[in-house]
């Protein structure tokens, strides 16, 4: 016999893998393209068309890299792309946010206390911001403003500070930052699907035609990639951010990440310095820190204390299934007996302050509410609760899939 939520988690953790793979092959080659393209030397003797080279090795070989700014003067015979790096990524972590935050909907997505939507809403709305944001990055890119790269920035900066707020009155927190990451990301692809690959696709035709390329496909490629530049880390950050609810789960949970894209420009500007041989500007490191202790600061508001407003809800349909299936009685007094020292509105574990990852087992609809969880992390494995802490035993462990099973077979 097996068990739907087993397979899911399967999944959720074989595209999970696969999307930090092919996020590292991203973040690495485009790292690199940007470290070998500022460090660029001007030499004498270089050949036509090419505005600077580099001596690297690595591997047990030297390599000889020639930059030609706009393109050579023949078409080479061999060309290597690198797209798929950036499409793999986007891929992976559209079909990631699916598994975890749509067909989980119920768990992740949905918070009653902050908007009374329907999965299916919550869904549409998370599908329709994300391809809108890129749709309105792209018009203020291509409008008078790509003259002036600084006040460009800088909306775009207060665009993510407007999403970030926008998530945040819908989404659980952990949605809300984890979408935050998402609507960045999928602008970042979408430059190098709509944008890079296309004006480079031209510049291609132009030389397999004998026509000299137009420099002005590379300004509007470098334009977009400066600002996958910046926004590689903070992306990065609000991925991970789901593993750390004090980024996530209090009331100033909407103003971290508009530190956290500040800090992408910090540390990027120290990089991009040393690379350029333009010194090493160590006071960003002094920014980057205060930025990182200010985001610490606030967290320390009060989480967000939806319990009591949660609590009110009643069961979903689902949930009700879950209250009302044969063995939830036992199920519910080995949770107790078990877990609700720490998972408590107000724990009892000496150095817990909030039920750990806001998960609180303490009410019979508390369990309900957390079935599936409690089978993963209790039931079907023996994750919760920390050994150190609880012995639990099989008996109650059994209790829990029995009861689990009973719920959610026919
Ligand atoms: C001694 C304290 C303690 C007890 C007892 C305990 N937990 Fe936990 N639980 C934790 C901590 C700490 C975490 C956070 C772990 C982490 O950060 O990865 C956690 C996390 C969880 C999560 C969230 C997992 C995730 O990654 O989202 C679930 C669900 C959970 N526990 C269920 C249970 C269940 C069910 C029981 C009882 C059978 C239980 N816990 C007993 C401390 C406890």
């Amino acid at each position: 016999m097996y068990d739907l939520a087993i397979i899911w988690d399967w999944l959720g953790f074989a595209v999970r893998w696969l999307h930090v793979i092919t996020a590292i092959a991203w973040i690495g080659s485009s790292f690199y393209f940007i470290a070998l393209d500022l460090g660029l030397r001007k030499v004498p003797h270089l050949p036509p068309g090419a505005s600077g080279e580099e001596w690297q090795v690595h591997g047990g070989g030297f390599y000889h890299i020639q930059k030609y700014l706009v393109a050579p003067e023949t078409m080479p015979d061999h060309l290597t792309w690198f797209k798929w790096e950036s499409y793999a990524t986007w891929l992976s972590g559209a079909a990631l946010l699916m598994i975890v935050y749509w067909a989980g909907g119920e768990l992740f997505l949905l918070d009653p206390t902050k908007a009374d939507i329907s999965l299916f809403v919550g869904i549409v709305i998370s599908a329709l911001s994300l391809t809108i944001g890129w749709l309105i990055y792209d018009r203020l890119c291509k409008s008078k403003l790509g003259e002036t790269p600084t006040l460009l920035m800088l909306l775009l900066f207060g665009m993510l500070v407007v999403m970030s707020w926008g998530y945040n009155q819908i989404f659980t927190g952990r949605a809300a930052l984890l979408h935050l990451g998402a609507f960045t990301a999928t602008i970042m692809t979408a430059n190098v699907f709509f944008i890079i690959m296309p004006n480079q696709r031209i510049v291609v035709d132009d030389l397999k035609n004998g026509r000299t390329p137009d420099p002005k496909y590379g300004k509007i490629a470098k334009l977009r990639s400066t600002h996958n530049n910046y926004l590689t880390l903070p992306v990065v950050f609000l991925m991970l951010s789901n593993h750390y609810p004090l980024a996530f789960a209090t009331a100033n949970a909407w103003i971290i990440p508009c530190l956290v894209f500040l800090m992408g420009v910090t540390i990027r500007h120290f990089f991009n310095s040393m690379h350029a041989r333009k010194g090493t500007p160590y006071w960003t490191w002094a920014v980057t820190a205060l930025l990182f202790i200010a985001i610490a600061w606030l967290s320390t508001a009060p989480m967000m204390d939806s319990y009591e407003e949660a609590e009110a809800r009643p069961l979903t349909a689902t949930e009700q299934k879950f209250a009302a299936a044969t063995g939830f009685e036992d199920a519910y007094y080995a949770v107790i007996g078990n877990c609700s020292m720490c998972h408590a509105r107000e724990p009892s574990w000496d150095g817990l302050h909030h039920p750990p990852k806001g998960v609180v087992l303490e009410t019979e609809s508390d369990v309900a509410r957390h079935a599936k969880l409690i089978f993963l992390q209790a039931g079907a494995s023996h994750a919760m609760p920390p050994p150190n802490a609880i012995q639990m035993d099989d008996a109650a462990r059994r209790e829990i899939v029995q009861w689990y099973r009973a719920a959610t077979s026919g």
